[in-house]
């Protein structure tokens, strides 16, 4: 078996790709990433892409059709992966997330290609607080991330797949440890609020429902999807990754957390006007689907094992806010120092 990971150099490729190493001892597994956070480790005693057979640095957008010779399945990662980024470069997300993803799918169908992972996220569903969202209900994407991953999506289910198995993997918000950790998603940012600084600080009235998934699950649900037979949900499936049981309120997550680290306080603003991204998930189709790939984590050890991580790390900066770990404050430094161009690209010189 031989398997492209696109975006494995990220915070969720890490974990997939050792996960992936672990199952599929035997297989020729090749990263493709342009290696915007290459540099953001956490801590590693190695580097992640050791487990790979091969490492192509490449845009995907230009990604060549040899790079998928040979392959059985492709793991589709690579993105523009937040609202504050898609906000501030919606242009580009929509080419790289939307565009260069139908257009690698293609390429993987003229390949022969098997297996077509996709990593959407259940914020398409926008505000839903009402109800937990089924794949049939309707979307509601309010940000050009969002609204990436639906386009990316219709774009799957309209094109000619040729017999290729479309999983698109609808994930609740990842959260926990990686090798190269994001502190820019909610549970993250509130682990990392309570070691920095003992104090959590909601900015939000603490009600947005969000559901989350830890890393290692994703990466188990992407096993499943490598390997998924059309009998099981067709040769076209979109199906919420997560499971009922972390649909949060923010203000629980936040709860969660200084219950586990001493002598945190936490403040939530009362009056703050209300998230509008709001939502909740229904994630029965997936538990009917992959039985045997099912979140595993539990909320206290995944904080747990966060906490862990950033004391190994000596972590302690209280302006993590603006550091390595946060997406956009990378991007916006590669912008700065000229190392990538207007449309996110690598300057090669
Ligand atoms: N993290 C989450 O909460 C979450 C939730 C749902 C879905 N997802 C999806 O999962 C995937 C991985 O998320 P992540 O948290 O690891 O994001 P990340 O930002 O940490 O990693 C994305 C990777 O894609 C690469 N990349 C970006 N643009 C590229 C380009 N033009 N060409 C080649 N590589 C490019 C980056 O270098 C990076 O290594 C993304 O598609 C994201 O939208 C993430």
């Amino acid at each position: 078996m031989q398997i492209l990971i696109t975006g494995n150099m990220g915070y969720v490729g890490p974990v997939v790709i050792r996960h992936l190493r672990a199952r599929f001892p035997d297989a020729v597994l090749i990263g493709y990433d342009s290696g915007l956070f290459g540099h953001c480790l956490t801590g590693s005693s190695c580097l992640p892409e050791m487990v790979l057979n091969r490492q192509i640095f490449g845009d995907v957008r230009d990604i060549e059709p040899d790079v998928l010779a040979g392959c059985d399945a492709v793991v589709h990662l690579a993105a523009i992966s937040n609202d504050p980024m898609g906000d501030r470069f919606a242009e580009q997300t929509n080419a790289i997330n939307h565009l260069a993803s139908v257009r690698l799918a293609h390429l993987a169908r003229d390949a022969g290609v098997r297996h077509f992972v996709f990593a959407s996220s259940c914020s398409v569903y926008g505000a839903a607080s009402d109800g937990a969202r089924t794949e049939t209900d309707s979307v509601l994407p309010l940000t050009a991330y969002a609204r990436s991953k639906i386009a990316t999506e219709d774009g799957l289910r309209q094109m000619d797949r040729g017999g290729m198995v479309v999983t698109c993997l609808r994930f609740a918000t990842a959260c926990g440890m990686s090798d190269r950790l994001r502190l820019d998603l909610v549970l993250n940012d509130f682990v990392a609020c309570a070691v920095a600084t003992k104090e959590i600080t909601v900015l939000s009235d603490g009600t947005p429902w969000r559901p989350l998934i830890d890393v290692t699950d994703m990466a188990r649900a992407i096993e499943w999807a490598v390997g998924r037979r059309p009998e099981s949900g067709g040769d076209m499936l979109v199906v919420n990754a997560g499971s009922d049981a972390w649909n949060y309120q923010v203000r629980d997550l936040a709860h969660a957390v200084i219950d586990r680290v001493p002598d945190c306080s936490l403040s939530i603003n009362q009056n703050a006007p209300p998230d509008r991204r709001s939502y909740r998930v229904d994630f029965s189709l997936f538990r009917s689907l992959a039985p045997d790939h099912q979140p595993q984590a539990t909320l206290p050890d995944t904080i747990r094992r966060l906490v862990e991580g950033l004391d190994a790390t000596g972590f302690a900066d209280p302006n993590f806010r603006q550091g390595r770990q946060v997406r956009l404050h990378v991007l916006t430094q590669h912008a700065a120092s000229g190392r990538i161009d207007r449309d996110i690209r690598v300057r090669q010189a």
